[in-house]
């Protein structure tokens, strides 16, 4: 059976590459999605891929994987300081889950300290731009395959 993970991308990370630069990096949404789709390739992994605005709309993709789904790489962007409810969506389907930010959230604004995701992730890995998303795949796969 392959390996089969969600990558959520949370509100306003569509506008990667145009979205403060200096804070977010140059890359796209798609150059970011592009790199995860060629190693999950190269390691038989199968993704699915969502980038949403909508706290309802993460929430129900979520719930609608939770069968697929062996592990979850989430960026909630702005929802990771406010959403209770895709805390729960995450607490209630019972997979790993790693938490991505592009930033280093702490080196930041004091209202981006506080994640609701953390206490129920795996791990957290932000601060790295781009480079977080690769590591938390890399991540994410070995863990799925030492426990296969
Ligand atoms: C972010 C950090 C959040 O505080 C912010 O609201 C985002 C992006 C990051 O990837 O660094 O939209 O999650």
């Amino acid at each position: 059976m392959p390996i089969n993970i969600l990558i959520i991308h949370g509100p306003n990370l569509n506008l990667l590459g145009k979205r403060e630069p200096e804070i977010y990096g140059q890359q796209t949404l798609d150059d970011i999605n592009n790199q995860l789709t060629a190693i999950a390739e190269e390691n038989g992994v199968c993704l699915k891929i969502l980038q949403s605005n909508h706290e309802g709309e993460i929430v129900s993709f979520i719930g609608e994987n939770m069968n697929w789904a062996d592990g979850i790489i989430i960026n909630p962007a702005a929802y990771t300081h406010t959403s209770v409810a895709i805390r729960d969506a995450l607490g209630a389907v019972d997979l790993p889950v790693i938490e991505v930010h592009l930033s280093n959230i702490y080196q930041r604004e004091s209202f981006r300290h506080f994640s609701y995701v953390s206490p129920i992730a795996v791990g957290v890995i932000g601060g790295f731009g781009a480079r977080s998303y690769k590591l938390a795949l890399e991540c994410m796969i070995e863990m799925l395959e030492e426990k296969d």
